[in-house]
């Protein structure tokens, strides 16, 4: 092989880069995958605005972030209002420049089939997970247009493939909608070097779940009810926030420059499984 035409090492790094995390916080104390992957684009050299409506967990985010010596900026407010995402929009760029990339990590359910599901339930978990989405893209895509550059990764969820033995049927019906929403874009986008991936996580232990598990379970079986989602993995185990991080910290990066338009799962194999 001929040294000079030999590609870069895998390119991971995001130097010079600005990230816009839209959900950064996080439900509890410790790792949500927002968090976790705000730490990860920093570490891989990107400037972060960690955009959340809970101004505490942004702004522990952040913490985490300059503790290491990275760059982020808290940003507080609904993604899922449109004065919000104007308003915090202007605010990343003031800070950091033009958005070259953004995960859109919201996600809301409300747990129930169709029977304990109203419309007006529908469509708010709708205007969150996918109004959200709509708003953040609008506000980001003319400029990675303008400069010819530009990555975008949504959060779905199993839930948008299979049912998960409970009925969350707003969740995964707006979750399915990510899904399409992001290839559609993607496709649209491609020739103007815009690409746009959704990741899908399986069952992970984020400190979302104590209060997702909890709704299905009393507070005394709370452990058991995690061990019990765990050992519906083939893997034997929930998957951490970081390997969710880690895959999208892949797309946004260089080293996913030919994918576009598809869905990444991140699941142990649980989607794989038959029982
Ligand atoms: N934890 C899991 O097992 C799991 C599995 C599959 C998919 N997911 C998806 O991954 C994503 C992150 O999950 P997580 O467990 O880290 O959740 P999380 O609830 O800890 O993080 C989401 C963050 O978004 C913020 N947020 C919610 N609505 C908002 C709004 N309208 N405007 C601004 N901020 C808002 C919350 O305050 C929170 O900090 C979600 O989309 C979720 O549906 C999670």
């Amino acid at each position: 092989m001929n040294g000079a035409n030999t590609p870069p090492a895998l390119p991971l790094r995001l130097d010079g880069r600005t990230v816009f995390v839209a959900g950064g916080g996080s439900a509890g104390p410790g790792w949500s995958i927002g968090r976790a992957s705000s730490v990860t684009y920093a570490r891989q050299g990107a400037r972060v605005c960690v955009a959340d409506r809970d101004a505490d967990s942004a702004r522990e985010t952040v913490r985490l972030i300059e503790e290491e010596g990275g760059e982020a900026i808290v940003l507080v407010g609904d993604v899922s209002d449109e004065a919000d995402v104007s308003r915090l929009v202007g605010e990343a760029r003031d800070a950091f420049g033009p958005i070259d990339a953004l995960h859109y990590n919201v996600g809301i359910g409300k747990v129930g089939g169709p029977a304990q599901t109203s419309a007006a339930d529908l469509a708010r978990v709708h205007a969150v997970n996918v109004g959200g989405l709509l708003l953040m893209t609008q506000a980001v895509l003319p400029g990675m247009k303008e400069r010819g550059r530009g990555a975008i990764v949504a959060i779905s969820s199993i839930a948008a493939h299979r049912y998960l033995g409970y009925p969350h049927l707003a969740y995964g019906v707006t979750k399915a909608a990510v899904e399409q929403f992001i290839r559609l874009v993607a496709l649209e986008h491609a020739p103007f070097g815009i690409r746009a991936n959704t990741v899908v996580p399986g069952l992970i232990d984020t400190p979302r779940i104590a209060t997702t598990v909890a709704s299905q379970f009393s507070a005394d079986d709370l452990d058991e009810a995690r061990q019990a989602r765990a050992r519906q993995v083939p893997t034997g185990r929930m998957g951490t926030a970081w390997e969710v991080a880690y895959a999208c910290g892949f797309l946004l990066s260089d080293a996913a420059s030919y994918v576009t338009g598809t869905e990444l799962l991140v699941d142990g194999g649980i989607t794989g499984k038959f029982v």
